[in-house]
């Protein structure tokens, strides 16, 4: 059978929002158009029957990430502009995006890692993809710092959030809620690293109201890790830690933004611990079957505390942005599961034992 459909990227379908032109070269892995899942179990599992819970899936994402949104925008203005090379500090997320569209463009990527606290899939997305990858004896901030640095001094253009194009791609999430559920939701459940995609969730959701493709706009909750809150905190940590990596950030780029978007949408900006963001996650998998990253899981656990303390109603309708896949980190999952994994003999009588059946 011949089908006319073929695979749009964001730019293809989202153009006349975007700060793209006839001339520029569109770079696209397919990325976009992910699913919005309705929850099953979790809103009766909490004890909230009327709650319209949503996940929006952004793990599914040609890279695992929702990074890929914004990185099909600044890589083809990249080439646009006529970039030879690009760069990145990051976490993990950002730079196996940047690695593969990159690649795909023809460019160069360097990509600087905090060693050690990168989830093993995406350091080897990274690598698989070409990118040169750079691990350094600090973390994610000073890697951003050192990025700054090199692009003043080196013809290489940055591919994190402090390019402006990464925030307009990210925007078009926004758009996909609002036209798989046919309005906004009333409020959006987000996890906070650097704080890049509330903002550009913000503008996206605004920019739909300003065009009246929806009545209203969601209130923005985000969710930082209790080790690395630093909006929370009002002030920069020295020292971030979390289990949730890729939100392992002190001092984050979009801070100020990121304010500003809490306070126009009347929302909040809140911190979960290491310990609730591990009830999510595996809340997630067991009572959903979505096997998302540790720090994704921020926005569940985030929703569920202000569900418990009244600041979000039970008798509404809730986005959870599930920024990236489950799969990128699965040492995570194996590290603290109670599952017994000894090797049972390969015979009926004692499968039926284990198995109780
Ligand atoms: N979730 C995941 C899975 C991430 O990778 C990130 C950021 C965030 C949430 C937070 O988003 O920074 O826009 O507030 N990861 C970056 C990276 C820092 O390098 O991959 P944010």
């Amino acid at each position: 059978m011949q089908s006319t459909r073929k695979t749009v990227g964001l730019i293809e379908k989202y153009r006349q929002h975007l700060p793209v032109t006839a001339a520029t070269p569109v770079v696209t892995l397919g990325e976009g158009n992910t699913p919005l899942v309705q929850a099953a179990n979790i809103p009766k599992l909490l004890g909230y029957p009327s709650l319209q819970l949503h996940f929006k899936l952004e793990g599914l994402n040609p890279t695992g990430s929702f990074k890929d949104r914004g990185m099909t925008l600044a890589i083809s203005k990249a080439v646009e502009d006529g970039a030879k090379a690009v760069i990145c500090a990051s976490t993990g997320n950002t730079s196996a995006s940047a690695a593969a569209f990159a690649t795909k463009a023809g460019l160069k990527c360097y990509v600087l890692l905090p060693h050690g606290y990168v989830a093993l899939g995406k350091l080897a997305q990274a690598i698989h993809y070409g990118a040169i990858v750079v691990p350094i004896l600090g973390n994610f901030d000073r890697a951003l710092d050192l990025v700054r640095e090199l692009a003043e001094q080196t013809p290489v253009t940055v591919v994190n959030s402090i390019n402006p194009y990464r925030l307009e791609g990210q925007k078009t999430a926004a758009f996909e809620v609002v036209e798989h559920l046919d309005r906004a939701p009333d409020y959006l459940c987000i996890p906070v690293g650097n704080a890049g995609n509330i903002c550009a969730y913000w503008r996206g959701f605004k920019l739909y109201k300003e065009l009246g493709m929806a009545s209203s706009a969601p209130r923005m909750h985000g969710f930082e890790a209790e080790g690395s809150a630093a909006i929370v905190q009002g002030k920069p940590i020295k020292n971030p830690e979390t289990i949730g990596t890729a939100i392992r950030i002190g001092n984050p780029a979009s801070w100020k933004e990121a304010e500003r978007a809490r306070d126009e949408s009347g929302g909040q900006i809140d911190s979960v611990t290491d310990d609730e963001i591990l009830k999510a996650y595996k809340m997630l998998g067991t009572a959903e079957g979505i096997f998302c990253e540790p720090s994704s899981a921020a926005s569940l656990a985030g929703l569920i505390k202000h569900l418990e303390n009244g600041t979000i109603p039970q008798n509404t309708t809730v986005v959870c942005v599930l920024t990236g896949n489950g799969l990128k980190d699965p040492d995570t999952a194996q590290k603290i599961t109670t599952v017994d994994l000894t090797p049972v003999d390969a015979e009926i009588a004692a499968l039926k034992k284990v198995m109780g059946l």
